[in-house]
Formats: C-alpha cells, structure tokens, sequence
C-alpha cells in the first residue's frame, strides 16, 4: 500500500483508533438476527432517539441502510424523485432499480443544494395508469458530490410541508449529517423528523470500520429487519462493531469541526494562488472540490502532481478533484496537502 502524507481520497479510509479497538474487544455480544446483541440494541435505541425517531436498524453499509430505506416507501413500479448527484442513484449502482423495481427520475441542483420549488417540480401524483406515480423524495445532507454541501432546515421544511399534502414519502441520506449538524448547530432531531426514514454512516468522518443505522417507525423498521435478512444482511455476534460505532458518537462528533477548519483552510490556501480553483464560501464542512481546469489543469494532472509529493485526491470530474478531510488527516498532513496543491496549481 502507498503511503501518503495526506489521504484525502476519502472519510472511509480511517482506521479504528487504540479507544476504538479496545472498546470493540470489550463488547457484550449476542446474536443480532435473534435480537440478542445488547451493544447493537443499545445503539439502535441510542441513534434512533437523537435522530427523533422510533426504531432503528444496524446495517453493514449506508448503501443497504439508503436501499431498504427506499423499498419501504415505494411499490414496484412507482418512482423516487432526487437530485441528479446523489448517491442513491449515482453510486449504488442501480440498486433501487435491480432490488425493488423502483425507477427514478432527478432535477439539477448546483453544489446539489436543494431547492424546492425544483425538487417538487418532479413530484406527480393521481396520475392514474398513465404516467410514473412519485412515491418518495430523497435529500442527501451533506452533499457527497455536490461538495460536502449542508442542506438549510429551511428548504427541507418547504419540500416536507409540500410532498406531505400529496401523499410522497421523503427519506434522508444522512451519511454526513453529522457533518451537517455540527457545521450548521441544527440538531440531529430537527434534520431527521422532517423525515419518514434517516440513514447514517458511522464509518466515514466518524471513524468506525463498518457500520450504519436507518431509523424510521418501528413498523417500519420491523419491515427493514426482514429486508436485510433477505438481502443477506443479518449478522450475528456484531456488537464488536456497533461498538466502534458508539464509541465514535461519544468522541468523534464534535471533532468534525476540526475536518472542517482544515478543509477551509485548504480551500483558502489554494485560493491565494488560484482563486478561480475554489469559491471558498461554498467549502461548509470535510469536502472540497477543486474546479483545476479553471488554471488549465486536466484532473488527472492534478492528481497525478499531488501524489508525486505523497497527497492523494480523487478526480471526479474531467476538470474537477475533490479532497476529503478526515480523522486519519491532521495538521500537518493539511499543511503537506497545502504546499503540494499550491505547488502544482502555479507550476505553469
Ligand atoms: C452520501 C452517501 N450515501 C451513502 C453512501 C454509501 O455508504 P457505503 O459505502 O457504506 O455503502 C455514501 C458512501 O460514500 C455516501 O457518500
């Protein structure tokens, strides 16, 4: 494996911490397809509860927490409305087609920012046998592509007020909204009752190695139980996990604020010698992408200069490079990261 000096290629890539691992080893465990693992129980109880909901379900990754989330609000057949950058149909690779038989159908949205009266511009409803019926609106909060982008209560109030008096479920991928809450100072329990299921990722900024929680009704979640279990996702003696994931809510929520000062202050340097790279007013939370072919650069030039001096980011566009901070990222791996995009961004 490379060794970087800054691996800002993603939040997923930290590693447990000595904390972390020992309060794994110490788990009390049980079977969980039995509902007898008292850590993973405890979890459930704890996530659904700061999320304002009543159940929750522990699942091996967001992409299975996201997907059961949408098979619970929408009948074969029907529709799901998002933005066209989200991960629920950029990155799960057909998933709510191939699984549930669900189409979909998005709106533009710049830095995936919601805007209302676009997002219900999709929704169709009492349309008889002629057209696509929507059965459920997703947000995402923050924004993975759009930039680590925080969604205001504000825009989420309209939409939940608007599909409500149609009848449209709304469900939240909440990978980030940890992220989101401590950028913004907007509860966890304001974000997720605007919505009729939340999903959370322990195992991004977070830290954890696995993990996350879909939160909804507990008839709800009572359905999801039996979804995961046929989609192969019921685990046994897992509270070794869930144990990483309490472990991360007890210490590395507020520490986020720390992924964000230095994703700014990233931005900002960059900005200095390139300002038309970067708005810095967009960068909230952990992400920045990097707009390189404003200075002529090709994203994969870009890449390529940053890892010649050990930083790593990913291209996710032609002309555009996005860096993640993290646990794993400190200092002076920012200051590392710094010195090499500035270098590579003047290098002309
Ligand atoms: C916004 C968002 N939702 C869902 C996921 C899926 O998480 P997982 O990789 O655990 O399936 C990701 C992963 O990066 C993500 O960024």
């Amino acid at each position: 494996m490379a060794s970087y000096v800054a691996d800002l290629l993603s939040d997923t890539l930290t590693r447990p911490t000595d904390g972390m691992r020992e309060a794994m080893a110490r788990a009390d465990v049980g079977d969980d397809v039995f509902g007898e693992d008292p850590t993973v129980r405890a979890l459930e109880e704890r996530v659904a509860g700061m999320l304002g909901h009543e159940a929750a379900l522990f699942t091996p990754t967001g992409s299975m927490a996201n997907q059961l989330g949408l098979r619970l609000h929408v009948p074969p057949g029907q529709e799901l409305v998002s933005d066209r950058l989200a991960h629920v149909v950029r990155a799960e690779l057909g998933a709510a087609a191939v699984f549930s038989g669900i189409t979909s159908r998005t709106w533009s949205a710049p830095r995936g920012l919601l805007d209302p009266a676009e997002a219900m511009s999709l929704v169709t409803t009492g349309v008889g046998p002629y057209q696509v019926e929507t059965a459920l609106l997703v947000v995402e909060n923050t924004h993975n592509f759009g930039g680590g982008t925080v969604q205001p209560l504000p825009a989420i109030r309209e939409v939940r007020a608007a599909t409500r008096e149609v009848g449209v479920a709304m469900h939240l991928d909440g990978a980030r909204l940890w992220n989101a809450h401590v950028a913004s100072g907007v509860s966890l329990e304001n974000y997720g009752r605007e919505f009729d299921t939340v999903s959370v990722c322990l195992s991004k900024g977070l830290g954890a190695p696995v993990g996350s929680v879909l939160v909804g009704s507990a008839e709800r979640m009572a359905e999801a139980r039996i979804w995961r279990k046929r989609y192969g996702g019921g685990m046994r003696q897992v509270g070794v996990l869930a144990a990483a994931g309490t472990y991360a809510l007890d210490h590395h929520v507020e520490r986020l604020a720390e992924d964000h000062a230095r994703a700014k202050r990233f931005a900002e340097a960059c900005a200095e010698v390139a300002p038309a790279v970067v708005d810095t007013t967009t960068v909230e939370t952990n992400i920045v992408v990097l707009d390189v072919g404003a200075v002529g650069l090709s994203s994969a030039a870009f890449v390529e200069g940053l890892a010649a001096h050990r930083v790593r980011a990913y291209a996710v566009g032609p002309a555009a490079v996005r860096l993640v901070w993290h646990l794993d990222v400190d200092d002076a791996g920012t200051d590392a990261a710094v010195t090499a995009a500035r270098e590579v961004l003047t290098a002309r």
